[in-house]
């Protein structure tokens, strides 16, 4: 029998790891966040604690959910501290072989009891889990940028995932006051497989010179209703998130409809990775992001 899920691990307090522990203690689990570079941890605590700050300013949470709910994230340098983790969520970068030494350097510390789960955005939840110590209580759960504002989790089984290990994962995000969708292990899962090529279309729209990055972002704000138009999105998501998925796609599915951008490819060989960089299809070292074509 499984154990209630209290403690949660995460590794990797990127953009997506931060988010995650800032949802999970406010629905009032208690987090251990862990990463490579101790100083990596801190900046998602302070990242943690503004973007809950913009909430109670925002009158979505109290001063006092905000004091309870930063208490209960604990830095967790030392990976063997998640040995007291119900479920670790791994939200690494997103290349395999980072993963699989994670899951690797976890096998010793993990609970006999403990779910392991990957946020993986697009890679095949069956093959994570075959590098996992136990593949049937290895999940996908896949939260959305940025965390505390998207309503929705993909949840993905791996072929070996037991049905408590979903029914636990189900529990949790309902807790953490979520929207579920189930996908299947494809390439991509839903979200990813129909947003990335719409990105990747946008992208080609701008390097085949049909429109200028503002054309084409003010044309899907104001023509199709999209919150932020699709490269003001691809920067805030990263480029190289966006190939890395889009190379994901192509190779997964092997249908030359999802081929990457010529021009995403060079921009994340410059090194242009979008706002994390300070520059992508946007320059965002002013005050306002300048649109850069
Ligand atoms: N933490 C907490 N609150 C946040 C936040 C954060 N990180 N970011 C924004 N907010 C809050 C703001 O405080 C604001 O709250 P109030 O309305 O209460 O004042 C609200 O969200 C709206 O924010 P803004 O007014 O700053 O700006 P906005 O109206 O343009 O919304 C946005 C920002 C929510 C990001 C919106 O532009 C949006 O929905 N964009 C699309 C995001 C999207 O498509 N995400 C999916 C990416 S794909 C993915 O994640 C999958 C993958 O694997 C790649």
């Amino acid at each position: 029998m499984r154990n209630e899920i209290r403690t949660i691990g995460i590794i990797g307090s990127g953009q997506m790891g931060s988010g995650i522990a800032h949802v999970c203690s406010l629905a009032g689990f208690e987090v251990l966040i862990h990463d490579v570079a101790e100083d990596r941890i801190k900046s998602a605590l302070a990242t943690i604690n503004g973007n809950m700050a913009r909430q109670v300013a925002s009158q979505k949470i109290t001063e006092s959910d905000r004091n309870a709910a930063l208490d209960r994230i604990k830095p967790a340098p030392d990976l063997d501290a998640l040995t007291a983790a119900d479920l670790v969520i791994e939200s690494a970068t997103e290349d395999e072989a980072v993963k699989r030494d994670i899951f690797a350097s976890l096998q010793p510390v993990l609970k006999s009891t403990a779910i392991l789960a990957s946020n993986t955005s697009s890679l095949s939840i069956t093959r994570l889990a075959s590098a996992s110590a136990a593949p049937e209580s290895f999940i996908g759960i896949h939260f959305m940028n940025p965390v505390p504002v998207m309503e929705l989790v993909e949840l993905i089984r791996g072929i070996a995932t037991s049905q408590e290990t979903f029914e636990s994962a189900r529990e949790f995000i309902a807790r953490v006051g979520k929207t579920i969708v189930v996908a299947e292990d494809f390439p991509g899962f839903i979200v990813n497989r129909i947003l990335l090529p719409m990105i990747n279309e946008a992208i080609y729209t701008l390097h085949e010179g049909v429109g200028t990055v503002d054309a084409i972002d003010t044309a899907m704000r104001l023509g199709a209703h999209h919150p932020m138009g699709p490269l003001q999105l691809a920067d805030f998501i990263g480029l190289d998130t966006c190939l890395s998925i889009m190379q994901v796609l192509y190779e997964g599915l092997s249908d030359s409809k999802y081929r990457p951008c010529p021009l995403l490819v060079k921009y994340v060989e410059a090194g242009w990775l979008g706002r994390k960089a300070g520059r992508g299809f946007y320059d965002y070292s002013g005050d306002t992001p300048v649109p850069t074509r």
